[in-house]
């Protein structure tokens, strides 16, 4: 049975391969909506790009929904040093045809959960957690219905990548993740512990432009443009491809490997802001709250998402 979900994103070049690997793959995920958030770009084209995103997959009917525009607590910070100015530079696409739902991505998230049977509806949470925090919030009853949220965000060994101490979409919105983490919700982390060994070296962004396929040529396109400020950054021989890990894992969790451990987050300290504070070693007797990934094997990854992506 294929498992239903709800990708919240923030698309991102990372955010748009997660969407077509989800969308390749009818037979493991039945894709219910997708729910816009800020965070790469202000929210405006994030809700643009994720329609722009199932039109490569030739998905029009797919519903996608605008949700927050900022975060819980503080103004928003953007990535369009990483991504570019629109969030999906690299290939030229057109403006999309298929329409933006009317209603509120949160509550979308909320009528989905009430909607469908308890425990049925994973979320794939590939930015801020704003939309999913404010859906608690505004619903507390929805959270013993989620089966699970799959999220990429965070970092223990890798500590952090927007600050010394934190990971993008966890700083930009630390409270909202706060909330998430302490719901009570089953969650399985894609930290950058993980993200960081799922590099696009040159062999392997080869093999999508062989595809010969305008969504082979565009993914190729995509992790070109992105790779060129992480190459550099890293000095690694690609660039990692954080968020089709959170569809990967539903695919195939073989893939990865991890502990389930206690993960709090850091909203105070300055210093800190938005770290993920995981208890990796077990040092302490707070309660486990999350799969905290670890490892996964690259190749696997890769040939997974080569194959899927060669179906579109
Ligand atoms: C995360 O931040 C964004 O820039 C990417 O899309 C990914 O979700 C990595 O830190
Ligand atoms: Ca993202």
């Amino acid at each position: 049975m294929p498992r239903k979900i709800i990708i919240d994103t923030d698309p991102g070049q990372d955010d748009a391969v997660a969407i077509l690997l989800a969308l390749a793959s009818p037979e493991d995920i039945t894709l219910l909506g997708i729910t816009a958030v800020a965070g790469n770009v202000p929210l405006e084209l994030t809700a643009l790009n994720a329609r722009k995103v199932c039109e490569v997959a030739e998905r029009p009917d797919i519903k996608v929904f605008a949700g927050c525009d900022r975060p819980l607590a503080h103004s928003l910070v953007t990535a369009e040093h990483v991504h570019g100015k629109t969030g999906l530079d690299g290939p030229d696409l057109p403006a999309p045809k298929m329409p933006l739902q009317d209603a509120h991505a949160v509550d979308f998230i909320i009528e989905t959960l009430r909607s469908e049977a308890p425990g049925t509806v994973t979320l794939c949470a590939l930015g801020p957690l704003t939309n999913i925090a404010t859906a608690f919030r505004k619903a507390p009853d929805i959270v013993e219905r989620v089966q699970e949220i799959v999220l990429m965000g965070g970092a223990y060994f890798e500590v952090g990548n927007i600050t010394p101490a934190a990971e993008f979409n966890i700083y930009v919105d630390p409270e909202a993740a706060d909330i998430v983490f302490k719901s009570g919700a089953p969650i399985t982390v894609m930290p950058l512990d993980v993200t960081h060994k799922a590099l696009v070296t040159g062999p392997r962004n080869d093999a999508f432009r062989a595809l010969d396929s305008h969504a082979g040529r565009t993914v190729a396109a995509w992790t070109e443009f992105f790779e060129r400020f992480d190459k550099e950054k890293y000095g690694s021989p690609g660039a990692p491809l954080h968020d089709p890990t959170v569809i990967a894992y539903l695919i195939d969790p073989k893939l990865f490997q991890g502990r389930h451990v206690n993960v709090e987050i850091e909203t105070v300290s300055e210093l800190t802001r938005g770290m993920t504070v995981a208890d990796w070693w077990g040092v302490t007797d707070r309660p486990a709250n999350a799969m905290f990934m670890g490892d996964l094997d690259a190749d696997g990854f890769f040939d997974l998402l080569t194959e899927r992506i060669g179906r579109l």
